[in-house]
């Protein structure tokens, strides 16, 4: 497809049967465990992404404006300590922010490519189409991919910047991050960087009520989990009858959403031919949102063989931007 003077390519690792089976894989070891649990890349189909968005904008979840306000600030350093002509960008969603970084390594005059990454092929391809239209000249590599598994099917070619934004990694598990991070370094070359997003701990209720907004978008973006597996896997969940939970685990310093049962139920998953039980008050854990201390990340980004070059924090001292290379 080609729009404009800017050409995109669609690349699609995430082809029908191995998203079904994924998600198969998935939903039977999370819903046959004790505790139950569900990983959250199933939130994003187009209504999650959707849902996203919308909480964004909400006036308790203040990740979002936090690294807005650090890329206008610093988005021009950012460019010039990476001299980026290839910018990736790892679970991209609509690539609102990502404009900042575009625009920096434009002036900077560096810039040629863009390559969106992302599990939900309808926003990206909806960003990908939006971008190249916007930027003249700029080849937007757009790829469907799962940057858990597929790091190393990315395109490697120019001297790349790696964006991570959002504070994304705090949705992998330590153990999880810890291989993702050692995963994307042993990916870079000399002269890569790379630019991670990170929420840092602070108040707890502050926190809380950014994962349980009072308009309940969060709650709706919870259990849309579980309308894709109804939808997906032929299962009957009826979403309406869990309750939405966000509470902060304070040893390990994150937020957990939960999902929890207000009665006991019987649900098939018709794909799977499975029948799951659920007693009234269970809950099924689908996220965890780890916050960190910026020393704790730096060292967990050293371990991982990156130099941090820099640390960018918002005037609040909510969120974090470090940018790393290899
Ligand atoms: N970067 C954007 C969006 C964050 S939402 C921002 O900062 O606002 C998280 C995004 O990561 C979603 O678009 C979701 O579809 C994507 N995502 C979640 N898990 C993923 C995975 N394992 N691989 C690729 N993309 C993933
Ligand atoms: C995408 N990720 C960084 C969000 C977060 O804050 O952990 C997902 C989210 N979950 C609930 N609200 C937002």
């Amino acid at each position: 497809m080609s729009v404009s003077q800017s050409a995109v390519h669609l690349i699609n690792h995430l082809g029908r049967d191995y998203l079904r089976q994924a998600l198969e894989h998935d939903v039977h070891t999370g819903l046959t465990s004790t505790p139950k649990w569900l990983p959250p890349k199933w939130f994003y189909d187009a209504t999650g992404s959707e849902l996203f968005s919308q909480i964004t904008r909400l006036p308790e979840y203040y990740p979002t404006r936090r690294e807005l306000a650090i890329l206008r600030e610093h988005a021009g350093d950012i460019a010039v300590r990476s001299r980026a002509d290839t910018l990736v960008e790892l679970g991209s969603g609509t690539s609102e922010k990502t404009v900042l970084l575009l625009d920096a390594l434009t002036a900077a005059g560096t810039l040629h490519t863009y390559t969106p990454v992302d599990v939900d092929a309808i926003t990206l391809a909806d960003a990908a189409r939006r971008l190249a239209s916007r930027y003249a000249g700029l080849t937007v590599h757009a790829v469907c991919a799962d940057f858990e598994q597929h790091l190393t099917l990315l395109p490697r070619t120019g001297r790349r910047m790696v964006a991570f934004l959002g504070g994304t990694i705090g949705n992998l598990d330590p153990a999880a991050r810890e291989m993702f991070l050692k995963e994307l370094r042993t990916t870079l070359r000399r002269g890569d960087t790379f630019l991670l997003g990170a929420d840092l701990i602070k108040d707890t209720d502050r926190l809380i009520a950014a994962y349980d907004d009072a308009a309940g978008v969060t709650a709706a973006f919870n259990r849309n989990v579980l309308h894709v597996i109804n939808r997906e896997l032929d299962a009957d969940f009826e979403p309406d009858a869990f309750e939405h939970v966000a509470l902060y685990d304070a040893e390990h310093n994150w937020i957990e959403m939960r999902l929890r049962a207000t009665r006991d139920m019987h649900v098939r998953v018709g794909d799977l031919g499975l029948h799951v039980s659920f007693e009234a008050g269970e809950e099924v854990r689908t996220e965890i949102s780890a916050k960190f201390r910026p020393d704790d990340l730096r060292r967990e980004l050293v371990a991982a063989g990156f130099e941090v070059n820099h640390r960018y924090i918002d005037s609040t001292g909510d969120f974090s931007l470090f940018l790393a290379s290899a």
